[in-house]
């Protein structure tokens, strides 16, 4: 529809209309809303067509149920707008892709792409028109349930990511078949929730919400991304969901999104909880005047906005002004000319867990699992005796807390995994996490034990935050006992949160995490560990010691009393009695089976002049003689500045292929808007001076060369 005629119907639309438009409901709403219970309780009852009129629906999904309920909204609303329908669809829709944090440590934005490309053509043939993803938070605390939704700890990955996923959703244009909008949350700074406590205040900087948290929101805004979502936290005391400076300031003004904004579940009416609304109301019309368009789930718009208008304490060009916004989107999706979009029944049998998108998930999941410790003991040798032990080894909740339709009973475990493609190697399993007799007596006489420990997809997520990370005693005690009998180990951890569990990494002889890696993930990680696929995964996020070092990041400052370099406690110098500074395996940390050499690093110039660049390059050589992915990682130190800056920064990645014996060089490109902070007066700039950069297979690199900014 021409823009022209948009807002025609906007002009002839009436004032409850255009609030409604404003209402995001899910699909019990459309039932007896006499039988809604918790939250959506607060609701008043509402006349039974009400519901049907609203913009969105939430939650509602497969192709059939969409269209009939498409021509019912349709049917009703006065001048038969079409309705949005949105769907948490975060890593997968039917097959189940590896969880975020996995994703990010495939430290492979293309595969990202690829993976919500493909989740996202499951969900446009369900009928489905916006995904809740991709979320970009920023995660330094794994004691928070949803580090497993992000792609971790790092500003730059995570915005390779965001604008990665927001390319694979909506491609060139999200009208096309087998796209769809994507929405970006948590907006802002929902991952740095206080002493990682879902839902919990923060206590961010200036400097750092702005160079760390904010930057990969900006970069699925630049991506084109269709919708924002605000975050459930406060910044600056202030709810996310009212406040101004955020949504208005930073998300329109200065970032220049154009799209829509839409409160997190909630959201609004949770202002009077947070004490800085005094009702629904209230909340209300803070929320329309901070600029958030849509109330999702919340009786505040749908019980006030039209009155607020009416008593002249809200403009009604605010309103209208969200609604145009909500209007073009559904235009920009072709809905008024194709209101069902991709839906289609003959569709969904074609896509959905189609055998490309089956292939998918286990190639992801070969390239996001993390080999943290190795001497040797991987991969196993065929002709061993093995004996798989613990109950995560046959657990299909492997899949992930927002793979909320993947069908589990599809999901491939370990030891399916195992048993089909392994049939012809001695292995039994003893998949429990009880201590039996019979398992230590196997586990004795085994030439390797396997262990599946950690946690399944009931223990990370949305609300599901821990005080403690260290792994759970049921899995220390049968680590333990096993260890007893039998000192030749490895272990496969499963999770979706970095773990504390420094004695079972030192006396394990191999560590492998295979996060929640989705429906046909456990075909990868079986690869991985009889040495038929090579791991190629680098952390996205650290692995403490202990629950005491969060937040934790590689990223840190130096301090006026920095520690020397010694494992010994300095006294007077900034570190811990009893812990290292250090995590036990950081950002960036990942070996193969392969031995891969990377020369010194060679810079075409050592000095870098303001419109100029340089580039820093490496040869690097697969000496050892299996075929390998290689995630080429460029660190950057701003040596001295105005202000305290990182020691180390990640300014680029490449994931190259070496055959073995293969050599390539690696050259990254240096300029100087990558060497820009924000300075005393927030300023986004770069300063003359000497800079570090290295180049190495891991964060831990020393392998650098220096350079000048002129
Ligand atoms: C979550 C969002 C999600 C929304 C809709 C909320 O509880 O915080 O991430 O998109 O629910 O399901």
């Amino acid at each position: 529809m021409e823009r022209i005629k948009l807002k025609a119907l906007l002009n002839d639309m009436t004032l409850e209309e255009k609030a409604l438009q404003l209402v995001q409901l899910y699909g019990a709403f459309l039932g007896d809303v006499d039988v809604l219970t918790g939250p959506a309780m607060s609701f008043a009852k509402m006349p039974a067509d009400r519901p049907y009129q609203v913009g969105s629906l939430l939650g509602e999904h497969g192709a059939e149920h969409l269209i009939d309920l498409q021509d019912k909204m349709m049917a009703i609303q006065p001048h038969h707008i079409p309705a949005l329908f949105m769907l948490d669809v975060i890593h997968g829709y039917k097959t189940g892709f590896p969880v975020p944090i996995a994703i990010g440590s495939s430290f492979n934005p293309s595969l990202a792409k690829e993976i919500c490309s493909a989740a996202g053509k499951e969900a446009a043939v369900a009928g489905l028109h916006v995904t809740f993803s991709p979320m970009v938070d920023l995660v330094r605390d794994s004691r928070w349930g949803r580090v497993m939704e992000s792609t971790g700890e790092d500003v730059w990955l995570n915005c390779q990511m965001a604008k990665a996923e927001v390319e694979g959703f909506q491609g060139d244009d999200f009208k096309d078949k087998g796209k769809l909008a994507a929405c970006v949350k948590h907006f802002a700074a929902y991952g740095a929730a206080v002493a990682g406590r879902d839902y919990n205040v923060t206590e961010i900087s200036e400097h750092t919400l702005h160079e760390d948290y904010l930057p990969s929101y900006k970069a699925a805004v630049d991506a084109g991304v269709a919708l924002v979502m605000t975050a459930f936290n406060t910044i600056d005391r202030k709810p996310c969901t009212t406040n101004k400076k955020l949504l208005r300031d930073i998300l329109r003004d200065e970032m220049g999104f154009k799209g829509v904004v839409i409160s997190d579940y909630g959201a609004i009416q949770e202002t009077i909880a947070h004490t800085t609304s005094v009702d629904h109301r209230d909340a209300a019309k803070k929320a329309i005047l901070a600029g958030c368009d849509i109330d999702m789930v919340s009786p505040c718009y749908i019980q006030n906005l039209v009155s607020l208008v009416e008593d002249g304490e809200v403009d009604i060009k605010l309103v209208d002004e969200a609604v145009m916004r909500v209007l073009e989107l559904k235009n920009d999706l072709g809905l008024f000319e194709n209101p069902y979009k991709d839906a289609s029944s003959e569709g969904e049998k074609e896509v959905l867990m189609c055998r490309e998108h089956l292939e998918l998930s286990r190639r992801a999941a070969e390239e996001t699992t993390v080999l943290l410790k190795n001497d040797g003991a991987l991969p196993l040798k065929k002709n061993q005796k093995i004996v798989v032990v613990g109950a995560l080894a046959d657990d299909n909740l492997i899949t992930g807390s927002w793979a909320l339709f993947v069908d589990k009973d599809k999901t491939v475990t370990l030891k399916q995994a195992i048993s089909e493609l392994y049939s012809d190697v001695n292995v039994s399993f003893f998949a429990s996490d009880e201590i039996s007799d019979e398992m230590l007596e196997a586990a004795e006489s085994a030439d390797v034990v396997l262990l599946a420990l950690g946690e399944n997809h009931t223990k990370t997520g949305e609300s599901l935050s821990i005080a403690d990370i260290t792994l759970c005693k049921a899995h220390r005690d049968l680590f333990d006992a096993v260890y007893k009998v039998n000192k030749n180990t490895v272990t496969v951890l499963f999770g979706g949160r970095p773990l504390a569990l420094p004695e079972v990494a030192q006396k394990t002889n191999a560590l492998l995490e295979a996060w929640l890696p989705g429906t046909c993930g456990a075909y990868a990680v079986a690869d991985i560990l009889f040495g038929d696929a090579n791991p190629s995964g680098r952390l996205s996020m650290s692995f403490p010691y202990t629950t005491g070092q969060l937040p934790i990041s590689y990223a840190a400052f130096t301090t006026g009393r920095p520690k020397p370099n010694t494992d010994k406690f300095v006294p007077y110098a900034s570190n811990y009695m009893d812990y290292p500074n250090v995590p036990l395996y950081p950002f960036g940390w990942g070996l193969s089976y392969t031995n891969v050499e990377y020369s010194g690093v060679s810079l075409s110039a050592d000095k870098l002049t303001k419109d100029g660049k340089i580039f820093a390059s490496v040869t690097v050589k697969n000496a050892g003689d299996m075929a390998v992915l290689e995630p080429v990682q460029l660190y950057i130190r701003d040596i001295k500045g105005s202000v305290v800056r990182p020691v180390r920064e990640l300014k680029g990645i490449e994931k190259i292929s070496l055959e073995a014996g293969e050599e390539k060089t690696v050259s990254f490109e240096i300029t100087e808007p990558m060497l820009r902070f924000y300075d005393d007066e927030m300023n986004f700039v770069s300063e003359k001076g000497e800079f570090m950069a290295w180049i190495g297979s891991t964060s831990l690199t020393e392998n650098g060369a220096k350079f000048v900014l002129e």
